[in-house]
């Protein structure tokens, strides 16, 4: 570490609060969620980075009509730094685009590894919030993804598809990756009450058979306005702020704001790439 790096450590050592946002099917909204959680804290001042762990067709690049030109694996390749691929969104959210060397994360070479931890150290002191945008499924990407994380978000929508596969994901990440904290977002539920009933359905059936903590985090509501501006390539709290989603969204993003600090040593970016790459069945982040 060289003496500049050292001494904005000492300013800012604030440790970087690492978000997965999850759920174990796709098409439920978790990259709309990422998107307007990241846009919504950074409306509120914060500093956030937005890495999209996930690479399929609808990812985050498109969702925001960016056009990136490198992404990690080109970081990890050691042909570009972390700074050159990172692309700005709306409210300056910097954005890591999706890349085919999130699947490789934890067969790098020592030397990818260390230059990937370097990489994400030096970023790190500028940054209060990571939210990684995971794919659906429960693959073993998404897992170390989750571990390494603080905090799970669990996106839910009324499908009978959608619970099951969120039921069983959690019980893959708390039987076999110990992890026993999970935050349950509704999505496109028609009213309040139908968000609640389905984290109820879901709890339900957690309480009964897993050794887990679900807590409810609220409903998104079912919005033509989010598509719409799904359709602009548009986050729908940048697009439409006053529409239901909206507001939901910016709801949400104040409670993950008022979530306690994490405790973390040294805690800094680097941790989250760490545990990352040596992730192992054993190596739980969220505990
Ligand atoms: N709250 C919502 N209201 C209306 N449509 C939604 C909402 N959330 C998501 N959608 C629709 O579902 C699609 C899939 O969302 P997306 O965030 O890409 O899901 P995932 O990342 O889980 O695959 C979006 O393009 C949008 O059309
Ligand atoms: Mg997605």
């Amino acid at each position: 570490m060289d003496q500049a790096t050292g001494l904005r450590r000492i300013v800012s050592p604030k440790p970087v609060k690492v978000i997965a946002v999850s759920g174990g099917k796709g098409g439920v909204g978790k990259t709309n969620v990422s998107v307007n959680l990241a846009t919504s804290l950074a409306k509120d001042g914060k500093e956030v980075l937005l890495l999209d762990a996930d690479l399929g067709l609808a990812n985050i690049d498109v969702m925001l009509g960016l056009n990136p030109a490198y992404d990690l694996s080109h970081v990890i390749a050691g042909e570009r730094t972390l700074e050159e691929v990172i692309i700005d969104g709306p409210a300056n959210i910097k954005v890591i685009p999706a890349s085919s060397g999130i699947t490789r994360m934890a067969n790098l070479t020592a030397k990818e590894q260390a230059g990937l931890i370097n990489a994400f150290s030096e970023l790190g002191h500028a940054i209060d919030v990571m939210v990684v945008d995971t794919a659906a499924g429960i693959s073993e990407s998404v897992i170390n993804f989750c571990c390494a994380s603080h905090e799970v978000i669990v996106v839910v929508c009324d499908e009978p598809a959608s619970i099951t596969d969120a039921y069983a994901f959690i019980k893959v990440m708390s039987r076999e990756h110990k992890i026993e904290r999970f935050q349950i977002l509704a999505n496109m539920a028609h009213t309040t009450q139908e968000g609640r009933e389905l984290f109820n359905k879901l709890s339900k059936a957690t309480d009964r058979f897993l050794d887990v903590m679900l807590t409810f985090m609220g409903t998104i509501p079912y919005d033509e306005r989010l598509r719409k501006a799904v359709q602009h390539q548009r986050a729908v709290v940048d697009a439409f702020p006053r529409s239901p989603s909206a507001l939901a969204m910016k709801r949400i993003a104040k409670q993950v704001d008022n979530w306690p600090d994490v405790e973390q040593m040294g805690g800094q970016l680097e941790f989250f790439i760490e545990r990352l790459i040596n992730s192992d069945a054993d190596n739980a982040g969220v505990c």
